[in-house]
């Protein structure tokens, strides 16, 4: 009689095909270290140095004079373990001091290369920092890469980004010749989980920065997120159904732009009826971009 195979005595391979049958259903689709590394026992480290951190007297530091500050190289960020024991809205002030120093898109990039006050870079693979004509009048910001992107260093590769290849491409648009995408955070969260407001926090000076530096004519915000990541206030707390199709005002602390949000094109692929409101969004955008002629 053939009776069930107990666990216990399952073969190495059945145990091995389980073991990854549940990683994925958990959402883990990326392997990114040869050896696994114990994220508690790290967390549980950084949270001892950050209680030392606090309970230690704070040095008084002596401003550098404003000429030297302005030419000196930029601030070179430090380094994965002195930042885990610097408390978070110090990371927040780092990130706004290094972004604000750069002065061209490659040197914001190579800024981002060297930041380490991001938990995600830690497990993600590349830095997804852009992609798209950085002359372009229109910019559209995303939430966050995926695995497509994380895998490709670029955003918008996958499914949703095709579909948006394709919104753009109706509207006269490519990011080869006439349109620039980023993200909100530049690191693929694991699993692709939302980003914790940390997260947010300390990528939101780079792509400010980032918004400037392209300087774009109108920013299209795809989805909730990037709206509350840079909108903040009364925008943060209303869902995306109501301020989408709805023109507002980006300000990034020294310049203003043009804004809309719409839906994000991986909600578009869920809910295709949608589309006719992100399609009327595209033709505004379009729109303000060439106004007919009178
Ligand atoms: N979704 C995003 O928001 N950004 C990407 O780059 C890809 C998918």
């Amino acid at each position: 009689m053939q009776t069930e195979a107990a666990p216990a005595s399952m073969s190495g391979l059945d145990a091995a095909t389980a073991l990854f049958e549940w990683y994925a259903a958990m959402g883990v689709d990326l392997a990114v270290d040869d050896a696994p590394v114990d994220r508690f026992a790290q967390s549980a480290a950084q949270m001892e140095a950050q209680k030392a951190q606090r309970a230690a007297p704070v040095p008084r530091v002596a401003p550098a004079p404003a000429a030297a500050t302005r030419s000196a190289a930029p601030p070179q960020a430090k380094t994965a373990s002195q930042t885990a024991r610097l408390p978070s809205n110090e990371t927040v002030m780092q990130a706004r001091e290094a972004a604000s120093s750069a002065q061209t898109l490659d040197e914001l990039r190579a800024l981002l290369e060297r930041f380490d006050g991001c938990n995600l870079k830690l497990t993600a693979k590349s830095l997804v920092f852009g992609d798209g004509n950085p002359k372009a009048r229109l910019m559209l910001v995303g939430e966050a890469p995926g695995r497509d992107e994380d895998i490709e260093g670029r955003p918008f590769v996958g499914r949703s980004g095709q579909l948006l290849d394709r919104m753009l491409q109706a509207i006269g648009h490519s990011r080869n010749e006439n349109a620039y995408i980023a993200n909100a955070v530049y690191w693929r969260p694991p699993g692709n989980r939302d980003p914790s407001d940390q997260e947010v926090a300390v990528c939101r000076p780079f792509i400010l920065r980032q918004i400037e530096l392209v300087s774009p004519d109108i920013v299209v915000f795809l989805g909730a997120q990037p709206v509350k990541a840079l909108l903040g206030g009364d925008a943060a707390r209303s869902g995306i159904r109501k301020l989408r199709g709805h023109w507002t005002e980006l300000d990034t602390g020294t310049r203003k732009f043009k804004a809309l949000p719409t839906y994000h094109p991986a909600y578009l692929l869920r809910a295709p009826l949608e589309k006719r409101l992100a399609w009327r969004d595209f033709l505004d955008v379009k729109a303000t971009l060439e106004p007919a002629a009178r």
